[in-house]
């Protein structure tokens, strides 16, 4: 019986936290239903990157992102394959908005300047009970921002089951539709508001750990449109102009945190970085599309983005139409 204890003991190391020369990070964007894109690009990775290389030491999220990495929570290292499946299962479930939100029965006028949001998001906490499941098996810190005090906050596994999976659902309170959330005291909004991808938090997590930059192996999942570089063009009158300078904005605001990111960690590997290769639905408004099939399609196209990543070797931010670290503004948040 001797023999089988060093290999039952092998075993166990092979799935188990933090064991590995390398520390990996996962960290996951907000974008509303497109967190259905998301669960796509993770089958991908789960079922494309070496099982030892995707095991990640921890994995951070903001709003669709947070509500993903609250799922994932439940799935041991190891398990990513499962932990992607169950996130796909979700969002595909989700075949009307009323599942997680529905209008207040006054109306929408009524809503505006008696109710906190447009829409009674109560029925979001049911449907995430239903899908993160009773434990929790790895670390996980979701984003979300306090609208009373202005500021970014973080939440931990360490606050345990119920209250993590609250915290996941002020994570993804999209102002203005959905309703802030209350946790601890606080009334939380949308990460988003803030910052709408925490990976800073990966890697002082694995720096906490003793690992070297050199040593942090970096994966984002993002999910907004809107990702060409605004091309060189004339302006001709002034509606142009306004169009221009939301284009620019728009531009801006959905990357400085990358941006940011890229120059404040320049020595970490920054592995894949997936992106939608197509604008996803709906072309204008909030990111909440719940037309049958949708979501469905949003699956097979992070699929099928992830899958290209990591068969054809694209790493870093080349194809982010970046090129170089020197090509991307700085702008010193961190
Ligand atoms: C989270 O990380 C710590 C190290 O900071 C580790 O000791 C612990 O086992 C991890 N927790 C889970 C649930 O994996
Ligand atoms: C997890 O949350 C607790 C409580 O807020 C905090 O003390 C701890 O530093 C957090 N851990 C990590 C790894 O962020
Ligand atoms: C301004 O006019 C030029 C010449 O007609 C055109 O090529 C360009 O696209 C126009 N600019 C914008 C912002 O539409």
């Amino acid at each position: 019986m001797a023999y089988l204890l060093p290999l039952s003991l092998a075993l166990l190391v092979g799935t188990s936290f933090g064991l590995s020369d390398k520390c990996y990070t996962l960290s996951i964007e907000g974008g509303g239903t497109h967190g259905a894109y998301e669960a796509g690009v993770l089958w991908s990775f789960a079922n494309y990157i070496p099982a030892e290389e995707r095991q990640w030491d921890i994995i951070t999220g903001i709003s669709a992102g947070a509500l993903n990495s609250r799922m994932c929570a439940q799935f041991n290292y190891g398990d990513e394959i499962n932990m992607a499946n169950a996130a796909i299962n979700a969002w595909e479930s989700l075949v009307e908005m009323s599942m997680i939100a529905a209008k207040w029965k006054q109306g929408s006028y009524y809503s505006m300047f008696f109710k906190p949001s447009l829409y009674n998001t109560e029925p979001m906490l049911d449907f995430l009970n239903g899908v993160c499941g009773t434990t929790i098996n790895r670390n996980i810190t979701l984003g979300v921002t306090d609208y009373e005090t202005g500021e970014f906050a973080e939440y931990n596994q360490t606050i345990g089951v119920e209250l993590f999976t609250v915290a996941s659902k002020a994570s993804a309170s999209i102002p203005l539709v959905f309703a802030p959330t209350q946790l601890e005291g606080h009334w939380y909004g949308d990460g988003g508001v803030s910052i709408n991808l925490n990976a800073d938090k990966g890697v002082s997590f694995c720096r906490e750990l003793g690992y070297s930059d050199s040593n942090i192996v970096v994966d984002l999942i993002r999910d907004m449109n809107g990702q060409d570089r605004p091309v060189s063009m004339p302006m001709n009158n002034s509606k142009e102009v306004i169009d221009r300078a939301n284009q620019i904005s728009d531009y801006y605001n959905r990357r400085w945190f990358l941006f940011d990111f890229a120059h404040s960690f320049p020595n970490v590997d920054t592995r894949y970085v997936a992106e939608p290769s197509q604008q996803l639905p709906p072309p204008n408004g909030p990111p909440l599309d719940f037309t049958l099939g949708v979501m469905p399609w949003e699956v097979e196209l992070g699929k099928a983005d992830g899958q290209k990543l990591v068969v054809n070797g694209m790493k870093g931010w080349e194809h982010l139409n970046l090129k170089k670290l020197s090509d991307i503004p700085t702008t010193h948040y961190f």
